[in-house]
């Protein structure tokens, strides 16, 4: 899919702009804190209504002003749509974002804090498959905040003694399966991608494997998923906390039979989270039918060269992509639209050396 154009009115360090980005790959450069990440999050959030940084509304208008907008259309082949959002303040001082967005609209963000996959904890790894598999089927976010639902109910229920306790064993099971078989679904096609990816980028014959670790078993039923609850009950009792279901889950990364959690450096922790999100990308276009847009914050640094070479090549053919970069020049990107970015406003350079390494 491609955003044919944006425009955006007191965002961030925005005052107004409006661009028609190229349908490939669009390099924003410039120095620091010009307002690069901002533009990208305003994709973001023009695309799918939220900060990937996980900005609040509040924090998304631009300092003083009473409100701010994003506008554009966004194209499907022959089709394309509208795509409107309003951020503004409501009557009681909260913030709102309101608008238009599309149900096929998809973006892939990559930034620093997603090198939490990788040195994070669970928590990063289980938002990470969640909202991966919310781009296949929105319905897991869904099931997903009801299950935070029961969980705190449950939790609750433990801490003032267990009482009525059953029933909501059973929502927790019935809910937590539905969210591990798409979990499960959702690692055996992120394990396939980024075993052929990973290589590529790294360029060197090396094997990720990627393994769901989980609190029950693979096939459990609700039936096994309650019996699992009652024999934690005392020990749940004792520490008012759900201890079986997906919410314990974990996620393992491995490079070569290691544990890149623990054992990664940190160039290999970078290129495997971006790998792991570029591996996104493949089975989201299946889903919707046309490649997500990439939003590559800084994907770049703390790569060698020929890593830095071989993610350009790469990215240069996946649909539309934006990548931010403090460096003047990156290494051959092939046929990049550059954009310089300066103090909350983007203009197209022409005639930008792209260098070539031997
Ligand atoms: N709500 C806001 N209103 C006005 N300015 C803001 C707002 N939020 C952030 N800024 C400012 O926008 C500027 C640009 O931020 P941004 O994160 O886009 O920089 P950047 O170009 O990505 O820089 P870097 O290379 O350091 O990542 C910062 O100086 C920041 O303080
Ligand atoms: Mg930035």
């Amino acid at each position: 899919m491609l955003i044919q154009w944006i425009s955006l009115e007191n965002f961030r360090n925005y005052r107004t702009l409006t661009l028609s980005p190229e349908p490939t790959l669009n390099v924003l450069s410039g120095p620091n804190a010009q307002g690069k990440t901002n533009f990208l999050e305003a994709l973001g959030v023009l695309l799918v209504g939220r900060s990937f940084r996980g900005a609040k509304a509040a924090d998304l208008a631009r300092w003083d002003a009473p409100a701010a907008s994003l506008a554009g259309e966004l194209a499907r082949g022959e089709v394309t749509r509208s795509l409107r959002r309003e951020l503004s303040r409501r009557e009681d001082g909260g913030w709102v974002v309101t608008g238009e967005g599309c149900p096929w609209a998809r973006a892939i963000p990559f930034g620093w804090q997603d090198l939490g996959i990788l040195y994070g904890s669970p928590q990063a790894r289980r938002n990470f498959l969640d909202g991966f598999a919310g781009k296949l089927q929105p319905a897991h976010l869904t099931a997903h905040a009801r299950y935070r639902r029961i969980l705190a109910r449950r939790n609750h229920l433990l801490q003032r003694g267990g009482g009525e306790i059953e029933p909501w064993d059973e929502q927790l099971a019935i809910v937590g399966l539905e969210i591990l078989a798409r979990r499960r679904a959702a690692v055996a096609l992120l394990d396939a991608e980024v075993r052929r990816l990973y290589p590529e980028l790294s360029g060197r014959e090396q094997e990720v494997r990627l393994e769901y670790r989980g609190s029950l078993e693979t096939a459990a039923s609700v039936e096994r998923f309650r019996e699992a609850l009652e024999r934690r009950r005392a020990e749940e009792l004792r520490r008012g906390l759900t201890l079986v279901g997906p919410h314990r889950d974990d996620l393992l990364v491995e490079l070569d039979g290691r544990d890149m959690r623990t054992f990664g450096s940190r160039g290999q922790q970078r290129l495997l989270a971006l790998a792991l999100r570029l591996a996104e990308a493949g089975p989201v276009e299946a889903a919707v039918g046309s490649p997500p847009v990439l939003l590559l914050d800084d994907a770049l640094s703390e790569l060698d060269p020929q890593a830095q070479e071989r993610v350009l090549r790469r990215v240069a053919r996946s649909g539309q992509v934006f990548l931010t970069t403090a460096e003047a020049s990156l290494p051959d990107a092939g046929t990049a639209a550059w954009w310089n970015v300066q103090e909350g406003r983007v203009s197209e350079m022409t005639g930008v050396s792209v260098r070539e390494v031997a």
